[in-house]
């Protein structure tokens, strides 16, 4: 059947489009379309090919998920092979790089390409004329396995190239990869349907990648980096790494937006601490940097050793994986009653920082893991996040290891204050039911009112409240308003210095803001974020309390569950009765939202990036926030400034790519009105 003229135009069109907001979407993290519009498009062009078959083209987004199950992968002979970098781990192992690299090439300083190490699996992706025709994996470095079909449904690989010229063929070398917040969604999805969890982001995106049948692979969010290019005829020519990386950013292939020219061996120590700095607020897992003779003409020059390059090499951080054994296992009562079981852990080196304490998170995380007492584990630190058991080394278990169970453990009843323990069927956690009768939750419910996004009472910490608590002197979180300087100076490590700037912190936390107020009353499934939605949509502290659910459903990002909590909140005397009396107190604070109502950045939305020379981002948050802005974690088309200071990253760059106003601390100033 031939295909009529405006059908074929019309179908070239709807690919174009899906193309480019599968761009805008999946590489610049900025889409123009919602989901809906999206999927419109994608359907006209699904409708059109069912009618007209002859339409369907390999480079069809439609065909992305097209492929059936194989039986197994068939190898791939690589054009150029994928070779690995040695490592360096240590400062001396990279100045002797830097040494060799000098002395080779006799030159007094270099420059270099310095990028990211991904923590994910290598690729290589082959373009003939502009189009995905085959991706294989690294294999044993010279043959690989074929996994086109399942790199096909990865949204940020283009399946075909940006651009009017492209090369006859195009070898693009890069690493696959799920990032951080898709890894957690997954496991999340996988544990919800009694699915098997995967340990990290990176045996999620291998265990995805090597599936025979590329539906499943569909269903998983990997993403794509390219850092180098492997067989090439017809490419414009290029004289240097960074070059070529600009080059493949300009085709729509995702490239690390933390790369960076620098110059001699200082440069490459700079970088890798900054990157080592930011490494925990990156959207993905790095284990280290890598560094790249920039001049691809000294590249030849140096050429390889055995099968590693002699022109680049990889900074590892230091590992963070360690084994140890579980000495113990303590159950602790949090604010909301949740019991968590928590590992007492023979003391350990993990990154440069010795761990003691794992979380267990509940009995079903012991139960999939089968960790016990005595078991020789491996333990994980992820920034500044609680250590976790990676998993048991069952070959080292000790013979008389049980099982553990929690609630046989405590005998059924809280460990704090002998209430009945009970877990809900929906619920992975089991909760102490004394509610603020156990000392635990309202030690915890305490130090959240003190905390510094609540009520920000500065020196009423832990040990205190320890004290406060067992000796009765505060049950409620009124009674903090009745400590006065003689109670506080006569409890253990309060001088009468410490006791009166307590005392002066507890005065100044009287007045506050409504959205503080909200969030230091410790209601479930209340953060910070939702207690500034409340105040901005009611306005006001009573109306809040006597919204229903159908009202507190109205506010954005609020849903049933939240709303339910915040009602049964209300809907208790006690609550209300501590509430009434913290007003007795003298606790005000100003109604309305957070942004408050005519500041200089009144309805402005902000975003904060880099290190700013003279405040810490928290500084600039209350500034703008007491100025009625708002500041947003990422940069949309909504923001109106972004604040960037040194060592800025993807931000900034996709602030100059949606063309949105960049200024510094001083531009920050001079919009606040607070410069001369
Ligand atoms: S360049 C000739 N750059 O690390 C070898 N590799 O340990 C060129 N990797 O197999 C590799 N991030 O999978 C390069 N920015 C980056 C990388 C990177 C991760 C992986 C790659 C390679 C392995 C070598």
């Amino acid at each position: 059947m031939t295909v009529p003229r405006q059908v074929q135009e019309r179908a070239a069109w709807l690919r174009a489009q899906i193309e480019h907001h599968n761009y805008l979407y999946y590489v610049l993290d900025a889409p123009e379309i919602s989901d809906a519009e999206f999927d419109r498009l994608f359907r006209e062009l699904q409708d059109l090919e069912a009618q007209y078959p002859d339409l369907v083209t390999a480079d069809s987004p439609t065909q992305r998920v097209g492929g059936h199950p194989a039986r197994e992968f068939s190898s791939v002979t690589h054009r150029v092979p994928m070779l690995s970098l040695n490592n360096a781990f240590t400062e001396a192992e990279v100045a002797a790089f830097d040494r060799r690299v000098r002395e080779a090439l006799g030159l007094d300083v270099v420059e270099y390409a310095v990028e990211p190490k991904f923590d994910g699996l290598a690729i290589s992706l082959s373009y003939e004329k502009g189009l995905l025709v085959q991706a294989a994996t690294r294999g044993d470095g010279y043959v690989g396995e074929d996994v086109t079909a399942n790199v096909r449904t990865i949204r940020a690989i283009p399946m075909r190239l940006n651009g009017a010229d492209p090369p006859a063929l195009l070898e693009i070398r890069g690493e696959v990869l799920m990032l951080k917040a898709d890894f957690e969604r997954l496991n999340r999805q996988q544990q919800a349907h009694g699915e098997k969890l995967f340990a990290n982001p990176r045996n999620a995106a291998a265990g995805s990648l090597r599936q025979l049948d590329p539906r499943i692979t569909a269903g998983r969010p990997l993403s794509f980096f390219a850092y180098g290019v492997g067989a090439h005829a017809g490419m414009p020519p290029c004289t240097a790494h960074s070059e070529l990386m600009d080059y493949l950013e300009r085709l729509h292939l995702p490239v690390a937006r933390e790369r960076r020219v620098v110059r001699g061996l200082e440069g490459l120590l700079a970088y890798y601490r900054s990157i080592g700095a930011q490494r925990d607020a990156l959207p993905y897992d790095i284990d280290g940097v890598v560094y790249k003779v920039n001049d691809l003409g000294s590249q030849e020059e140096l050429g390889f050793v055995s099968r590693a390059p002699r022109f680049a090499v990889a900074h590892k951080f230091p590992a963070q994986e360690a084994l140890t054994v579980v000495e113990a296992i303590d159950v602790q009562v949090g604010r909301t009653g949740a019991l968590t079981p928590v590992a007492r852990l023979r003391p350990v080196l993990v990154g440069g920082v010795t761990v003691t304490n794992a979380t267990l998170h509940n009995q079903d995380e012991i139960t999939r893991k089968d960790i016990r007492v005595g078991d020789t584990v491996s333990v994980r630190r992820a920034g500044d996040v609680i250590p976790e058991v990676v998993r048991v080394l069952p070959e080292r278990r000790p013979a008389d290891a049980r099982p553990y169970d929690l609630l046989a453990a405590i005998g059924h009843v809280c460990p704090v204050c002998g209430s009945r323990v009970v877990r809900q069927e929906d619920e992975a956690v089991a909760r102490c039911t004394g509610g603020l009768y156990c000392a635990a939750q309202r030690k915890q419910a305490i130090l959240h009112f003190a905390s510094r996004r609540a009520m920000d009472i500065e020196g009423l910490g832990e040990k205190l409240v320890d004290q406060l608590v067992d000796g009765g002197i505060v049950r409620t979180l009124a009674d903090i308003y009745c400590l006065d300087v003689p109670v506080l100076a006569g409890l253990d490590r309060m001088g009468e210095k410490s006791a009166q700037n307590l005392v002066r912190a507890i005065a100044q936390s009287r007045h506050t803001t409504l959205a503080r107020f909200i969030y230091a009353l410790g209601i479930r499934n209340v953060g910070e974020a939702t207690a500034k939605d409340l105040a901005r949509f009611f306005g006001s502290f009573d109306k809040l309390a006597e919204a229903d659910m159908e009202t507190l459903q109205r506010v954005p990002e609020v849903g049933p569950v939240v709303a339910a909590s915040i009602v049964n909140f209300f809907a208790e005397p006690h609550n209300r009765e501590v509430i009434a009396q913290l007003r007795a107190h003298g606790v005000t604070w100003e109604e309305g939202g957070p942004e408050g109502q005519g500041g200089a950045l009144a309805g402005k939305t902000l975003v904060l990036t880099g290190t700013l020379p003279s405040m810490t981002r928290e500084e600039a948050r209350e500034l703008i926030e007491a100025a009625g802005g708002k500041v947003a974690g990422s940069v949309s088309k909504k923001t109106d400034y972004v604040v960037a200071g040194s060592e800025a990253g993807s931000k900034l760059a996709k602030a100059q790519a949606l063309g949105i106003p960049v200024i510094d601390e001083r531009g920050l100033m001079q919009l606040l009105g607070k410069s001369g």
